[in-house]
């Protein structure tokens, strides 16, 4: 049985948490308005590190060792794909999105684009060592 206290205190913890959520979505609504040309962006990512970007971003979707996934939607594998050979093709698809792929080109600055994308051609059994540079995305924008 749950008793009449133990509801109220619970309910008292469910207001803290929502009034603390409200709080971190106000602040970043803040910070979001203040930081650079794409300030519309509703959300922005702080990872500037490959791995935790893909991690954070892309593993959702493509999984986290890579391989993709299907059921409701289909998610290409990552790991092992020729298609990655060709830099400027995951920098466009990061940057703008294509059919089913968010377009990150808002919430990921340049630097973010590059370190992802140089981190998905170098790990997941793709071995492409030449990097993508912060120009090769700035040009991919539009
Ligand atoms: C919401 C799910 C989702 C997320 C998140 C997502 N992707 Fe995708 N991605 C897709 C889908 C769906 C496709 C296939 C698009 C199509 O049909 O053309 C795709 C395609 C790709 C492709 C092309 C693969 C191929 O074989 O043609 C690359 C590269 C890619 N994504 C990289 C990324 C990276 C890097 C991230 C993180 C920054 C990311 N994706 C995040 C859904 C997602």
């Amino acid at each position: 049985m749950i008793s009449i206290s133990s509801l109220k205190s619970a309910l008292a913890k469910l207001s803290k948490a929502a009034l603390a959520a409200i709080a971190v979505a106000a602040t970043s609504a803040a910070l979001a308005q203040s930081s650079g040309p794409f300030s519309s962006s509703p959300f922005r990512f702080t990872h500037q590190d490959g791995e935790a970007i893909y991690r954070n971003v892309c593993a959702g979707c493509h999984m986290p060792d890579g391989r993709g996934a299907s059921g409701a939607g289909a998610y290409p594998a990552l790991a092992r794909n020729a298609k990655l050979e060709a830099a400027g093709y995951p920098v466009l698809l990061v940057v703008n999105g294509q059919k089913a792929m968010p377009a990150f080109g808002r919430a990921l600055d340049d630097n973010q684009v590059a370190a992802v994308v140089n981190y998905i051609r170098a790990n997941f059994g793709n071995a492409y060592t030449d990097r993508v540079s912060t120009d090769d995305v700035k040009a991919a924008r539009h």
